[in-house]
């Protein structure tokens, strides 16, 4: 076996510790810099970004890319973008690195940071295709030579979670209006969830073929759901901001002819 690569990783917040204590436990030597100096067992600590950028391959995970850009330096052999943000700024990075000979790897973490280092941690990375040092935090996903992708698939995950999540938080407060426990609710949640999930195939080939015949359920009848979800939040005097959104796009495309089609069809409100 041949000598591993030495590694730096920038940021030592949930995420970053979490990385670098991987590659630690990965047989890697790790030097980890901080805005506030802090250790990491098993790994080396240095007071400027300047000394972490003598290892082979630098690791960032900071908040933003507001954050991380002024610590980059063209001394950087490898850098391995962990910070996440946009396409576009993961695109303008790669062309920073590409102007300053600085090789690139841009990926996004779909873990926790009690995940990393385990099968459960998918990491989406694009652009270059070699993956260097991504594989001591789980398991690494090309998804193609557009450095921007990674950002990409990392939000619209996210944006399905957040949703999910706005969703699921409604629900239990309309629930406890009438003492209902979360633990009575939350296994019908996690049920409908995963019923859900099976209409996505059909949903999200619809918004290609733009084919929305439907003989489910027309976007009449959600539209008509939705208006009684925001009534019903209204009458027990709770916040009704996210079926009221829902509701106002809803609407808009059953006023632009798609009353009878499917809710895929929503999509043409959103494209615009
Ligand atoms: N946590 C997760 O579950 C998770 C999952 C996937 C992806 N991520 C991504 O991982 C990245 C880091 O997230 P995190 O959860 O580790 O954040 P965090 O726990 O809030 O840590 C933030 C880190 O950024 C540093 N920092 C903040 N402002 C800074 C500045 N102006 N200059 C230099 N360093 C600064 C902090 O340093 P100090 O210690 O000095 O404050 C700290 O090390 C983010 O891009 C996030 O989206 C996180």
């Amino acid at each position: 076996m041949g000598i591993k690569k030495t590694v730096s990783v920038l940021g030592l917040g949930r995420m970053g510790t979490a990385l670098a204590t991987a590659l630690a436990g990965d047989g890697y030597d790790v030097t980890v810099w901080n805005r506030t100096p802090k250790t990491v067992p098993g790994t080396k600590t240095v007071t400027t970004p300047e000394e972490a950028f003598e290892s082979d391959v630098v690791v960032t995970c900071l908040p933003t890319y507001e954050v991380q850009q002024p610590l980059l330096s063209k001394t950087i052999k490898t850098l391995v973008n962990l910070t996440s943000g946009t396409p576009e700024q993961a695109r303008a990075t790669a062309e920073w690195a590409k102007t300053n000979g600085v090789e690139y790897v841009d990926g996004v973490i779909m873990a926790v940071p009690q995940q990393i280092g385990t099968k459960q941690a998918r990491i989406l990375f694009s652009g270059n295709e070699n993956h260097h040092v991504l594989q001591a935090f789980g398991e690494p996903v090309h998804l193609g030579e557009d450095a921007g992708l990674a950002a990409l698939y990392d939000l619209a995950l996210l944006g399905i979670m957040w949703s999910t999540f706005g969703g699921f938080l409604q629900a239990q407060a309309l629930i406890q209006t009438a003492g209902i426990m979360p633990d009575q609710f939350t296994p019908l949640a996690t049920d409908w969830l995963a019923t859900v999930g099976t209409f996505l195939p059909e949903m999200g080939e619809q918004t290609h073929s733009k084919q929305y015949e439907t003989d489910v359920s027309a976007l009449d009848i959600n539209v008509e759901g939705l208006r009684l979800l925001t009534e019903a939040n209204e009458e027990q005097g709770l916040d009704t901001a996210v079926p009221r959104a829902l509701h106002d796009l809803f609407q808009r495309a059953q006023r632009n002819g798609h009353g009878a089609h499917s809710i895929a069809s929503v999509i043409e409100e959103i494209r615009k």
